[in-house]
């Protein structure tokens, strides 16, 4: 719930856990830059390989340089909607994307000027152990981004302690040759998330997530649902 001037009340561990839901749209409220720092602040202790906290983070006021942003995403959106309107997982590995689409409206990328904090965040590649990467595995690598993506949401889930909402959004990667120039991107470095942030009427904290037997199983994937609990 966002709070009023005061500080908003304490989320316990586990409702933080299980109920911080994305927030699109905010209030016309904006968010300092003391708190800003605060987030990221807390987000900092979040756990990376090795220690090296690969994570660069980019402030994004400047309201042309944002609009020029929400261009570059635009059409990767578009896309995203249209292939998601036929059931398939959008820019799933070997999935079809569509030379064009129709323009789909987008929340956060029509009023960019007006989200309170736009976070582009990147990660140094010379920090990061790829585990996976180069292993001759026939399927794109997927521990790259485990050293980023828990600091992005502990930047959620700090946001949330203060009664701020948002969410993690990551179409800017498709298009980080475009915006590597004027978000000053340096040599050697991805375009990992970017993170919207703002108060919020509410914070949804009622989840749809599937249940634990339905992706946990004993000893082997294909073993046994692991059973014995409820939620
Ligand atoms: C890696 C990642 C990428 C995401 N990309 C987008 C995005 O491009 N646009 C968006 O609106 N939400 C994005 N989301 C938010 C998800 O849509 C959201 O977490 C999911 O649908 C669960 O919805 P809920 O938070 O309302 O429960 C992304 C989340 C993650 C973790």
């Amino acid at each position: 719930v966002a709070g009023d001037a005061a500080e908003p009340a304490p989320v316990e561990l586990r409702a933080a856990i299980r109920g911080t839901g994305s927030v699109r749209s905010f209030l016309d409220r904006p968010v300092d830059d003391e708190v800003v720092h605060a987030i990221l602040d807390d987000a900092r202790f979040a756990p990376s390989g090795g220690n090296r906290q690969p994570w660069r983070v980019a402030v994004v006021a400047d309201a042309q340089l944002r609009r020029h942003l929400a261009t570059l995403m635009q059409p990767v959106w578009d896309r995203y909607v249209a292939v998601g309107a036929t059931g398939a997982t959008p820019y799933a590995w070997g999935g079809h994307v569509p030379d064009d689409a129709p323009h789909a409206p987008n929340a956060l990328l029509d009023g960019i000027e007006r989200v309170p904090v736009v976070l582009a965040v990147a990660c140094d590649l010379d920090r990061i152990a790829m585990m996976d990467a180069g292993a001759g595995l026939e399927r794109p690598p997927v521990t790259a981004g485990a050293s980023v993506y828990p600091f992005c949401w502990n930047v959620l889930l700090a946001a949330r302690a203060r009664g701020i909402g948002g969410v993690m959004t990551t179409f800017l990667s498709r298009v980080e040759q475009e915006a590597a120039a004027p978000l000053g991107l340096p040599p050697r470095h991805a375009l990992a998330a970017t993170i919207f942030l703002g108060h919020a009427e509410r914070i949804p904290s009622r989840l749809s997530r599937r249940p634990v037997d339905a992706f946990a199983s004993r000893d082997r994937f294909d073993g046994p649902a692991l059973g014995g609990g409820s939620s």
